[in-house]
C-alpha cells in the first residue's frame, strides 16, 4: 500500500484543497494569539513555526498522518537498536553516543556503552594530552562526507570556544590544490594528520592520506612517520596497513551513519580545538533534544513538527527545495552539513520494501547561506521567483562578539526577511511586485555554545529520520552514491592509473561523450 493510500494522507489531500486562497497572513489578523499556538520550546530553544501556510486543523491533520505512519513506534525501534536500517542490515544509533547515563543499549545482544565509554575515554586522554604537551598544533583532518562535513561545520561554529593555537585544517577533495594549500602553511615537525573514514577505503581519503605521508616523509627526512598518524575508522587492519599504531586508532562502529558520525571519534578534530569537555556539551545538547523527540507530544514536538511541515510542503504543496539560512558567521558550513544529512538520507525513490515510489515525492533540495550573505546573492529568486523555497532562519539572541550595533542589524535582517516573504508587497509596477505568502520557519537559540549547537544539529537529525519515515524509506543507506565511484575507477584504468580495484575496463560500454573527455585528459590539451 501506498503512503498516498492511507486515510490521513487523502484527508491532508483535500484539506490543501480547501486551504486554496488563504494566506499566510490571513492566519495573524484572524488569531490574535498566533505566535503562541505556533511555536514550540525545549530549554530555550524556539521554533517559530506561525510563518507557515498552516492552520491548526493543518497542524493536527500532518499529525494524524504522522501516527498513521507508525511515528512513534518507529522513533522508538531507532532508540532502542532495531535495525533501522534495512539495506545493511544495521542499527542507527547514534543516539547512543549522547545518551550518557544509558547503563545498557543492545545491538544484536552485546551492550554497547561499554565500547562508547572505552572510545571517549581515549579521546578525552589523548586530545588531553596533545592540547597539554602542544607537541602537535597544526592538526590535519582528512576525510570526506560525513567524515569532513560535520567536524569542520562544528570547527567553524565553535571557533570561540578554541584553542586558538591548535590549528585545525580539513582536507576532503581529491583535488591536489586542496591538500597543496594546506600543506603549504602547516609545520611537518608540528602536524597532526587524521585520518577520517569509516571504511578506511574512500579513494579521495586514501589518495589524500597516502601524499600526506609522502610529503611528511620527504620533509622529516625519514620513512616512520607514524607518531604523526592516527585514525578514525572501523576499519582497523587497514589502518594499521597503513601504518598507523594500534593505539593510534580510535573506533567507529556500524551503527554510526557516515553523516552522522560527528558524534564519534570522526570528531577527533573539532576535539583538539575545543577540548573534551565542550565535545561533552556537545553530547549533553543532542541528548537533550532526543529526550525531547522521545517524550514531547506530538503536537510541541520540535523535530516532528519541522518534519511534518516539510511533507506538507513537499507533498502537499509541492515545493521542491528548502532553505537553511543560519544568521550566525560561525555557521557558514551549515547548510553544506546539511545537504549531506538531508539529501543523502531521504534522496531515495524505492520504499524500505524496495517498491519504486509512483506516486509521491520524497527528499527536497536543500541550499542556503548565512545571512545576511545569501540577501545579497539569490534571495532575489526566495523573493520574487516563480520557485516557493521554504525557509529556515536561524539565529542567537546573544552574539559571541558584541561590536556596536552589528547583532542588532543582524538580527533584524532575519526577522525582516520572514515577513516580506510572508507579506509580500503590491505596486502598480509588476516588477516590484513580492507576490509574499512564502514560508518560513525561526529558530532562535539563546546563544552558539557547545550545548545548544548540538540540540540544532540533533534537531534537525530527527527532522530528517521523521520525513524518512512518512515516506517509508530507508534514510540510513546511501547506494546513490556508488555507481559514480565504481565508474570512476574503471575511468581511471583508461588513464593507465589501474589501482587493481575496477572490475570492468571494457571500452565498448564507454559512449563516444565519455570517450572523448578520456582522451582529452589523457592527451593533456
Ligand atoms: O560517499 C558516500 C559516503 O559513504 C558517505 O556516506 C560517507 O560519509 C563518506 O562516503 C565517507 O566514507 P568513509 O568515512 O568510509 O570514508
Amino acid at each position: 500500500m501506498s503512503r498516498t493510500d492511507l486515510p490521513q494522507w487523502k484527508t491532508l489531500k483535500s484539506h490543501h484543497e480547501a486551504m486554496k486562497g488563504v494566506r499566510i497572513s490571513d492566519f495573524f489578523t484572524g488569531e490574535r494569539e498566533r505566535y503562541d499556538t505556533f511555536h514550540a520550546q525545549h530549554e530555550g530553544m524556539i521554533l517559530d513555526f506561525s510563518k507557515q501556510r498552516a492552520s491548526e486543523e493543518t497542524i493536527s491533520l500532518l499529525m494524524d498522518l504522522a501516527r498513521g505512519c507508525d511515528l512513534e513506534a518507529e522513533r522508538e525501534r531507532m532508540f532502542s537498536g532495531e535495525i533501522m536500517n534495512v539495506t545493511e542490515g544495521r542499527a542507527v544509533l547514534h543516539t547512543a553516543l549522547r545518551n550518557e547515563g544509558a547503563e545498557e543499549i543492545l545491538v544484536e545482544g552485546e551492550n554497547i556503552i561499554p565500547q562508547i565509554k572505552d572510545a571517549f575515554a581515549q579521546m578525552k586522554a589523548y586530545t588531553d594530552r596533545v592540547r597539554a604537551e602542544k607537541r602537535f598544533t597544526h592538526i590535519v583532518n582528512i576525510g570526506i562526507g560525513g567524515s569532513d562535513l560535520g567536524p569542520y561545520m562544528v570547527s567553524e561554529a565553535l571557533k570561540p570556544f578554541s584553542d586558538r593555537n591548535m590549528h585545525l585544517y580539513y582536507v576532503s577533495n581529491v583535488d591536489s590544490s586542496h591538500l597543496a594549500e594546506v600543506l603549504r602553511v602547516v609545520e611537518p615537525k608540528k602536524t597532526l594528520f587524521i585520518i577520517t573514514s569509516k571504511t578506511f577505503t574512500t579513494q579521495e581519503t586514501m589518495c589524500n592520506a597516502r601524499s600526506a605521508r609522502r610529503w611528511l616523509r620527504e620533509r622529516l627526512g625519514k620513512d616512520d612517520v607514524s607518531a604523526h598518524f592516527v585514525a578514525a575508522t572501523q576499519n582497523v587492519d587497514e589502518a594499521v596497513k597503513f601504518g598507523i599504531e594500534d593505539g593510534a586508532i580510535f573506533p567507529i562502529w556500524d551503527w554510526v551513519g557516515g553523516r552522522y558520525s560527528l558524534w564519534s571519534a570522526i570528531g577527533l578534530s573539532f576535539c583538539f580545538g575545543i577540548g573534551f569537555d565542550h565535545f561533552e556539551k556537545m553530547l549533553a545538547g543532542a541528548y537533550a533534544m532526543d529526550t525531547h523527540f522521545r517524550e514531547a507530544p506530538l503536537e510541541k514536538n520540535m523535530p516532528v513538527l519541522l518534519g511534518m511541515l516539510g511533507v506538507w510542503h513537499r507533498n502537499f504543496e509541492n515545493f521542491e527545495s528548502v532553505g537553511i539560512m543560519p544568521y550566525d558567521q560561525y555557521l557558514h558550513a551549515l547548510p553544506a552539513y546539511m545537504q549531506q544529512l538531508d539529501m543523502e538520507s531521504n534522496g531515495k525513490s524505492v520504499t524500505r520494501s524496495g517498491a519504486r515510489i509512483a506516486d509521491y515525492q520524497t527528499g527536497p533540495i536543500i541550499m542556503g547561506q548565512t545571512g545576511t550573505n545569501g540577501q545579497h546573492a539569490f534571495f532575489q529568486l526566495v523573493h520574487q521567483g516563480t520557485s516557493i523555497i521554504p525557509s529556515d532562519f536561524i539565529f542567537t539572541l546573544k552574539t559571541q562578539n558584541p561590536m556596536g550595533t552589528h547583532h542588532k542589524k543582524l538580527c533584524a535582517n532575519a526577522i525582516a526577511q520572514t515577513k516580506a516573504l510572508m507579506d509580500g508587497k503590491s505596486n502598480k509596477n509588476p516588477h516590484k511586485v513580492f507576490s509574499g505568502n512564502r514560508p518560513s520557519n525561526t529558530i532562535v537559540l539563546p546563544e552558539l555554545d557547545p550545548y545548544y549547537l548540538g540540540m540544532l544539529l540533533a534537531l534537525y537529525e530527527h527532522k530528517v529520520f521523521v520525513q524518512g519515515i512518512i515516506w517509508d524509506i530507508n534514510s540510513f543507506d546511501q547506494c546513490g552514491v556508488e555507481l559514480g565511484k565504481v565508474l570512476a575507477k574503471q575511468i581511471l584504468t583508461e588513464f593507465g592509473e589501474d589501482d587493481g580495484s575496477a572490475d570492468d575496463d571494457d571500452r565498448a560500454h564507454l559512449d563516444s561523450s565519455t570517450l572523448s573527455l578520456i582522451e582529452m585528459v589523457t592527451r593533456g590539451n
